[in-house]
């Protein structure tokens, strides 16, 4: 049997500090993909706020750039902190810029969510707040398993390594339950 078609991911973070435990978390997830699976990380720390008054205008390169990279993907990749019980600004501020018509580029797209905050709630609240913007966005989101690394500050080392074997295995499984949801969404 031939091997089934590659899927290529786009992963998005929500925070744009060099020392970012999602950013490392996403990273964590590149390494821990299955075979069979690219992973493009976008950069979206250019995105300027949104305003109605810009977009009328055209999409800012930064944005035109990511709604192209977000069409092109099978699949997205969250990494979504958690500010104040809910999604960082920098991660709702790209959605929107995105999601503005036309041809709203996250309908139909399959995701999944990671998370790496400082309580212990390992960002739950976040998740489940840009869960709700991926319903109204007509996406399609991976349910399990929750990648919520709690207390994120006691399971990264300085370089950015996740020294916690229980999370790097929930962040596996979710990568290869990503490839399987987003093969059996586009049946491929
Ligand atoms: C404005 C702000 C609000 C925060 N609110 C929460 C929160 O609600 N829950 C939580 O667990 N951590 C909260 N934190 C701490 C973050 O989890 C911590 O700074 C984390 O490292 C941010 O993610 P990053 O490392 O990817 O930048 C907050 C941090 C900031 C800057």
């Amino acid at each position: 049997m031939s091997d089934p078609k590659a899927i290529s991911v786009l992963g998005i973070c929500g925070s744009l500090r060099k020392a970012s435990f999602n950013m490392a978390a996403l990273n964590t997830a590149v390494e821990l993909r299955p075979a069979g699976m690219t992973v493009t990380v976008a950069d979206i720390s250019q995105i300027p706020l949104y305003n109605e008054d810009v977009r009328a205008q055209g999409f800012p390169p930064p944005v035109e750039t990511l709604r192209q990279q977000i069409k092109a993907a099978d699949a997205l990749l969250f990494a979504c902190p958690e500010y104040n019980y809910s999604m960082s600004g920098v991660l709702k501020n790209a959605i929107d810029w995105a999601s503005r018509p036309p041809e709203q580029p996250f309908a139909g797209k399959p995701l999944a969510i990671i998370g790496a905050a400082a309580g212990m709630a390992g960002s739950a609240r976040a998740q489940y707040d840009l869960r709700r913007s991926c319903v109204f966005l007509d996406m399609h989101p991976l349910n399990k398993p929750e990648v919520l690394i709690g207390q994120a500050h006691t399971k990264f080392d300085a370089a950015g390594n996740l020294n916690d074997e229980a999370a790097k295995g929930f962040i596996r499984d979710l990568m290869t339950n990503l490839a399987a949801w987003t093969r059996q969404l586009a049946k491929k």
